[in-house]
């Protein structure tokens, strides 16, 4: 088989999906309440994961999607069956807090919630598919906002470090893949989501999503540090939303506002493969007069404990430029973006661009010649099923094919060092932005709509048989 077409031997192919997300059941077996639970379907969801918008309990006359989702918790071991049938080598999934420590703080584990992770994992291993496990995935018990504040508190270090003991002592052996925080960078668009704060009247947002940021970096060091020592197998890797941000044109002006826009984003990483806060970073807190509470000992934890590998989501590349009213705006994963005029769109205005894809594994390879990890990639799109719930997804499969394709020529032509791929949303899901089910990721339909009716039945798209055989072929079946 011709080397080109082909990925490196023992390459992780899988899909990926979040606990909130999927789950459901979520009172079940001790489970506290978590904040991505108290996020409604509906026109106030955007206010109300950016922080802007309090609510923090169920409210009348709102649908909450997460409560149910597809019900992954009843239908787990159905699911990773189906995941087995494609030929996944890997699982991305993410715990939900909230299952092991309801409501975060406590000194004791909840036996009922890491019971069902164990049994997840063993499921998986049955499969031979080895589990990759975001610790956090926009998931924060509701107890650490209510009483804390989220990630603006320090406390909540404490807290974090307790429950990765917990998950890397009792699943040593079961898991060795391991990402702190999901998108780690969304905590700067997403504040609610990435690190459950709300703003208060009339402080300084900036300085509080900077110091939720130092707190999330400095835990994701200590899990670093702490997974090594319980098990020096485990891998841990950092998690971007990604996407190269290209200037609308060639004029220095934009160019510069590309690059501002891009440091925003690499900046998390900078710190977690890097080990320090980049002077980029320092310079815009001096300018705008922030001040951070960072002791010494967090400077040598961060310097000291870097991640081993680097994952990153990406859908989409970017646009900017200096003087953004001139162009149209478009929608992508949560940050704005100007429109390529270049690039298809998405139902949801998502731009295509599978060269982006190479563009972005070159940049961040060579920015830190670490491994890296494609942990999401998909196309969120409305499924047509017929009456057995059997889609023709071509334009999924089309998707996936150019991104694949790309990764290959970045592997193969350019040299870069890539250890997998989960595709998002390998099971339909929950959207994390509009919390929307009809936004569809899946290789396997589930029958479920916006407002909560569907039988939960899972059925293999089209979709399904083409990445299997991807799969199979290593990539080669894709052709040239
Ligand atoms: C990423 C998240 O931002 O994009 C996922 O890590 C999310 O949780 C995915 O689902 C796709 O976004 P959306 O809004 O289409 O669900």
């Amino acid at each position: 088989m011709s080397e080109k077409l082909s990925f490196p031997a023992g390459f992780l192919w899988g899909g990926a999906t979040a606990a909130n997300q999927c789950e459901g059941a979520y009172q079940e077996d001790g489970r506290g309440l978590a904040n991505v639970d108290v996020v409604p379907i509906g026109p106030d969801r955007l206010a109300i994961i950016t922080g802007r918008k309090k609510m923090f309990d169920f409210e009348e006359g709102y649908f909450y999607p997460a409560q149910e989702a597809i019900d992954m918790y009843h239908h787990f071991k159905e699911d990773i069956a189906l995941f087995g049938e494609m030929g996944f080598k890997t699982y991305r999934l993410s715990i939900a807090w909230s299952r092991i420590f309801p409501k975060g703080d406590e000194l004791e584990p909840n036996e009922a919630g890491l019971k069902f992770y164990e049994d997840l994992f063993k499921e998986c291993h049955k499969y031979g598919i080895e589990p990759l496990v975001t610790i956090t995935h926009f998931d924060c018990p509701m107890h650490l906002i209510k009483e804390y504040g989220g990630w603006r508190n320090r406390k909540l270090l404490e807290f974090y470090e307790r429950l990765c003991r917990t998950l890397f002592t009792r699943y040593k052996g079961l898991v060795k893949y391991w990402l702190t925080f999901n998108e780690i960078n969304m905590l700067l668009h997403a504040p609610f989501m990435g690190a459950g704060i709300c703003f208060e009247e009339g402080e300084n947002e900036e300085e509080v999503k900077f110091q939720a940021a130092h707190h999330e970096l400095v835990a994701s060091s200590l899990a670093t540090k702490l997974a090594h020592e319980i098990d020096p197998e485990n891998k841990v890797g950092c998690m971007l939303a990604a996407g190269q941000c290209y200037p609308r044109t060639c004029n220095p002006e934009d160019v510069w506002q590309a690059m501002q826009e891009d440091h925003e984003n690499f900046f998390f990483i900078d710190v977690q493969a890097r080990g320090e806060y980049p002077n980029y970073a320092k310079k815009y807190w001096e300018r705008l007069g922030l001040k951070l509470q960072m002791t010494e000992e967090d400077l040598s934890l961060l310097k000291e404990h870097t991640v081993d590998f680097i994952s990153f989501s990406y859908y989409s590349s970017r646009v900017a430029a200096a003087n953004p009213e001139a162009s149209e705006e478009t929608e992508g994963n949560v940050f704005a973006s100007l429109k390529n005029p270049y690039l298809p769109s998405s139902e949801w205005g998502w731009q295509i661009d599978p060269l982006g894809l190479r563009i972005t594994l070159n940049i961040i390879w060579d920015r830190y010649q670490k491994p890296m990890f494609i942990v999401e990639n998909g196309l969120g799109a409305i499924d047509h099923p017929d009456e057995n719930g059997y889609v023709e997804d071509d334009y999924r499969i089309d998707y996936l094919a150019a991104h694949i394709k790309a990764m290959r020529q970045a592997i193969n032509e350019d040299g870069v060092v890539l250890w997998g791929y989960t595709t998002w949303g390998c099971i339909d899901l929950v959207s994390a932005g509009t919390g929307e089910m009809k936004k569809r990721y899946g290789f396997i339909y589930v029958d479920r709509d916006n407002e909560g009716k569907g039988s939960f039945k899972r059925s293999k798209k089209k979709s399904f048989y083409w990445y299997k055989d991807v799969i199979a072929s290593n990539g080669a079946c894709l052709g040239d």
